[in-house]
């Protein structure tokens, strides 16, 4: 059996690039914390990590980068984004930018959102990953949810056990804390999380200040945002059938007619996998509302209802 520590050098990071294009997990060291990464187009993967971490929502993820390029084809890259980019990339400051309709990034991994984090981390061995995998890669901080982030590969291996298929040993992490999160999306930068980039030198190079997040708690999970995504019809949920007119998202072995079903076999990883883009497959005019089936609270469950909930309740004025 192999050992799920590797020593990082150039055929243990082949190795788990491989394992990444495959769809699995693999713990790779940055200069900020441990991170537990996925190819960031696969759905599949992106549902295990959240299960890995036992998220009880789906926190939008960081997509990380090799070059500042790469990031082009995932984001709308303006100027006040490449500056930063040229000042900080390589380096802990992930920028919040509005995300390409045609970017190959599973909706899963933005939590149905339309922007998308982008990072390029200063760490040999992420970016030999990185392009090893010959793909962006989502990675949360590897560490369960609500605990501290690992800054060695010892720290995974205690937290996750053997969920990655691999973590890559790189040593400790030189900053230790995550990387600093600026939202660019609007037209004053927005600081969500402060981190390994300081304030005060983001405000040099903005030439401004950057903002406080909308909110007096601090920094909210994304996932709790009114923009959050939501279906533009109604959602009924607990649905047993659909009511004429209505969608139906099943889930599980059904009797009836399905619209879509979110597991056949009643996988809430694979359920968690398909949930963003096939509520967006069913936002049609030629549905009144999409009616989903009970999904059970355990494991990715609770996920899953936290992001129906939502998108069940009611929507503001003019918001869809
Ligand atoms: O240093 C780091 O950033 C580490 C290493 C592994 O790169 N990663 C990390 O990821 O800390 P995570 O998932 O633990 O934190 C991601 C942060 C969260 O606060 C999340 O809400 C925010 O980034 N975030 C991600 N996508 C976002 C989006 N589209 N809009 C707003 N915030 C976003
Ligand atoms: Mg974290």
């Amino acid at each position: 059996m192999v050992a799920l520590i590797q020593p990082a050098n150039a055929e243990t990071i082949a190795a788990a690039g491989r394992l990444l294009a495959e769809g699995q997990l693999v713990a790779f060291p940055t200069e900020t914390v441990y991170g537990l990464g996925a190819d960031a187009g696969c759905d599949r993967a992106v549902a295990a990590i959240f299960a890995a971490k036992g998220r009880p929502r789906f926190n939008p993820l960081i997509i990380h980068v090799a070059e500042a390029t790469e990031a082009e084809a995932l984001v709308a890259v303006d100027d006040r984004a490449r500056h930063l980019m040229a000042r900080f990339w390589p380096g802990p400051l992930t920028l919040v930018l509005a995300r390409r309709s045609d970017a190959p990034v599973s909706l899963l991994a933005s939590a149905g959102l339309d922007s998308l984090a982008v990072r390029l981390p200063d760490h040999p061995v992420a970016r030999a990953l990185i392009r090893a995998a010959g793909r962006p890669l989502a990675a949360p901080s590897a560490n369960r949810s609500g605990r501290v982030s690992p800054t060695e590969a010892a720290h995974v291996a205690a937290c996750l056990g053997g969920k990655p298929a691999m973590i890559l040993d790189g040593g400790p992490c030189r900053v230790g804390v995550e990387s600093t999160v600026l939202d660019l999306t609007g037209l004053h930068p927005t600081l969500l999380r402060p981190g390994g980039v300081s304030v005060e030198d983001l405000t040099n190079a903005l030439g401004e200040e950057p903002h406080a997040p909308p909110s007096d708690v601090g920094v909210k999970a994304p996932g709790m945002l009114d923009s959050h995504y939501a279906p533009g019809l109604p959602v009924r949920l607990g649905a047993r059938a659909a009511e004429p007119g209505e969608a139906l998202l099943a889930f599980g072995p059904v009797s009836g007619a399905a619209t879509l079903n979110l597991s056949p076999s009643g996988d809430l990883e694979e359920a968690a996998a398909n949930l963003f883009a096939m509520l967006r497959g069913l936002d049609r005019p030629e549905f009144s509302a999409i009616a989903v089936a009970p999904i059970p609270r355990h494991g990715l469950g609770l996920a899953i209802n936290d992001r129906l909930r939502r998108a069940a309740s009611p929507r503001p004025e003019g918001q869809s």
